[in-house]
């Protein structure tokens, strides 16, 4: 089955993505009957292409890479050549694939979740399935884009946005029938994780942060992640998700960390505890993001480095937990991938 593929956001994870997805071509048509051709790609300031019978996306990653625009693929543009990743949702809404699927990676906006959700209610409403790794749609408007897609026959998956590709959506949707999620508690950001591993260690703040960003863990700019919002958005999206609440990033009471939490983390492991960035959530209980002090015996307090985990409250089989010892980009770009087999699937059967 032939699937027609925009992507709207083309950074690390879409470029990520386009190159899993050629290295899985064999096994996508073999195993899944799945082939897929990328029409559109859309950036913010790296030009935008469109090609109705399919663009080598490998090439169009080497070419941003190299300083250059997408702009340069597309030199036939007319007034109807899409132009943004609006245009390229449009575009796709015209195709006659079997399936058509918006691949939407933009950045996270931590206000309201825009472009982003803009970006899914089109592509929803013209009858296109979505996959994204942006936290923004769960975390801010999960309800109203799962009916929308519901009332058009579509998915709206979005397994990346939290934990990589460890599948955690995937794990209660797919595997867990009848279970009700009680609450949740977990680490969920990497980037606050190591650096509170290396505080630990001896290290001031400033210089773990420095070392994360020199790592290519952290942002430019991590003030997403030691402030603690890239945090409250996963909990939200897991919040509405797995609780049914109706929350957004701005209900979670958030905590980050700063130099100041040097001295803490230290004095925490010198009583035999660790200090961690938790996430939790239960039912009519206000979700947050704290910094709390763990004793040994709490698998949380076991996480070093970029490890994360997640431990679901249950009502039938007490607390499970999923772990995610190394994460990355491969993973993300997998998350991607799986939604879109899930799709798939969906439609076989
Ligand atoms: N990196 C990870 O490991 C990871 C893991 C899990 C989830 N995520 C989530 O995945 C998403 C993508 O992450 P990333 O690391 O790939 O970010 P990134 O490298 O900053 O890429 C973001 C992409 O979105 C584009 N973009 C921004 N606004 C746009 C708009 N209005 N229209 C079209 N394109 C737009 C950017 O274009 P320009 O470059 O031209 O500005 C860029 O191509 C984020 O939401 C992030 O939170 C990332």
């Amino acid at each position: 089955m032939l699937a027609d593929l925009a992507l709207v956001g083309f950074g690390n994870v879409g470029r990520r993505f386009v190159r899993l997805l050629e290295e899985r071509r064999d096994q996508l048509g073999r195993d899944h009957d799945l082939t897929c051709h990328i029409t559109g790609i859309a950036t913010r300031r790296h030009g935008t292409t469109y090609c109705a019978a399919g663009i080598d996306a490998a090439y169009a990653a080497g070419l941003l890479e190299r300083g250059g625009s997408l702009d340069d693929l597309s030199p036939a543009v007319n007034s109807r050549h899409p132009k943004d990743g609006i245009g390229v949702i449009e575009a796709l809404a015209r195709s006659t694939a079997p399936l058509r699927v918006v691949v939407e990676t933009t950045t996270l906006d931590v206000d309201a979740g825009q472009p982003a959700i803009r970006h899914v209610r089109l592509a929803l409403g013209a009858g296109c399935h979505v996959v994204t790794a942006n936290k923004g749609p769960a975390a801010f408007a999960y309800r109203d884009l799962s009916m929308l897609a519901r009332s058009h026959g579509c998915s709206f998956l979005f397994e990346g946005a939290v934990m990589d590709g460890v599948p955690v959506f995937n794990l209660v949707r797919e595997t867990l029938p009848g279970v009700t999620i009680r609450g949740f508690r977990g680490v969920v950001n990497s980037t606050t994780n190591h650096i509170l591993s290396a505080l630990e260690e001896g290290l001031e703040f400033a210089p773990a942060l420095a070392r994360m960003q020199s790592e290519g863990i952290a942002e430019a700019d991590p003030s997403l992640d030691v402030d603690g919002w890239d945090a409250a958005a996963k909990t939200a999206a897991l919040a509405n998700v797995l609780l049914d609440a109706r929350v957004t990033p701005l209900d979670v009471e958030r905590t980050g960390i700063g130099p100041e939490t040097a001295s803490r983390a230290r004095a925490a492991t010198a009583d035999g505890r660790r200090l961690r960035l938790v996430a939790s959530a239960a039912r009519g209980v206000r979700p947050g993001v704290r910094l709390e002090e763990l004793s040994p015996g709490d698998l949380l307090a076991s996480l070093r480095g970029t490890a994360n985990a997640l431990i679901l409250d249950t009502d039938t089989l007490g607390n499970i937990a999923i772990c995610q010892l190394d994460g990355g980009l491969t993973h993300t770009a997998y998350a991607l991938l799986s939604d879109l087999i899930t799709i798939r699937r969906g439609v076989r059967s």
